[in-house]
């Protein structure tokens, strides 16, 4: 074949996956490959930056672990991993927005007591009590035997598995709704911290002057049975940085109201759930 138009060479490509037996997975592949084409051809990639872009495919490759994930980050910071989420499950008018789970999600975090703290007593930091209710946003009625999945980073802006000084599955840990669907447990102060930048991703930041920096926040994952899974985050109220976020995850709905009460801060938070199917997301990190 002569590839005279680069448009045969499109069709051609098309027809050759055009035998995969699985309806959705034939229109991924198809919709990508015609995508794709379309985009270099109106990029004009040149020898030397396809070059660079495979290049930077094998970087990204290397710095990809079992407890890293390049390509995971790389999405982040492009923003299509919070897309997805907003896309799959965002509805007008809902309370608390749904975040991207993000790279440092461990699966098997253990159930602890109601009220009891995620942080060691060793672990430096300011603690809050955190309290409030898991309901059902159609009727307000209380979710009993939700589990809330917690993490979040020390306020060296590290996770425990990024840091050898923190303990086993510090910071981390599920807790159950009661009848009233009402939860407490004590964690840290949110801290910012910045994504890992000493990969390919971290340059394409530095290329684009964009800060590596995330808002402040806990994650939070809420399961029940019959429920859509609530992925979320809570920052700040007030925080500067929230239209930054480096991953596009932080927004106003998803920013608690952290007070000052006696010796302590506190936050009051509800968590609305959505009837659906209740699906656990994949953990970047596994047990
Ligand atoms: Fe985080």
């Amino acid at each position: 074949m002569n590839h005279e138009t680069d448009q045969a060479l499109t069709e051609k490509v098309l027809k050759a996956y055009d035998h995969i037996d699985d309806p959705r997975l034939k229109s991924i592949v198809s919709l990508l490959i015609k995508h794709l084409h379309t985009c270099i051809k109106e990029m004009k990639v040149t020898d030397q930056e396809w070059e660079f872009a495979w290049d930077f495919m094998r970087r990204m490759a290397e710095k990809t672990s079992p407890e890293r994930n390049e390509f995971l980050l790389l999405a982040d910071v492009i923003g299509v991993s919070q897309l997805i989420e907003s896309h799959n499950h965002e509805t007008p008018g809902q309370p608390v927005g749904y975040a991207l789970v993000g790279p440092f999600f461990r699966a098997n975090a253990p159930f602890r007591e109601r009220g009891s703290s995620i942080a060691s007593e060793e672990t430096p930091g300011e603690r809050v009590h955190i309290s409030g209710r898991v309901y059902d946003f159609e009727n307000n009625k209380p979710v009993e035997g939700a589990v809330l999945d917690t993490w979040q980073a020390a306020t060296n802006g590290l996770y425990e598995n990024q840091d050898e000084h923190q303990p086993d599955y510090n910071l981390r840990g599920r807790f159950k709704t009661d009848e009233n669907g009402t939860f407490e447990l004590i964690a840290l102060m949110p801290t910012a911290y910045p994504v890992p930048t000493d990969g390919p991703v971290g340059e394409l930041l530095r290329v684009a002057k964009r800060p590596p920096d995330r808002p402040a926040h806990i994650h939070f994952i809420v399961l029940a049975p019959c429920y859509e899974t609530l992925v979320t985050q809570i920052f700040v109220k007030g925080d500067p940085i929230i239209e930054d976020d480096a991953v596009f995850t932080a927004s106003q709905n998803m920013v608690g109201d952290f007070r000052q009460e006696g010796d302590h801060m506190l936050l009051k938070y509800g968590f609305p759930l959505k009837r659906g199917v209740s699906k656990m997301p994949k953990a970047p990190i596994p047990s």
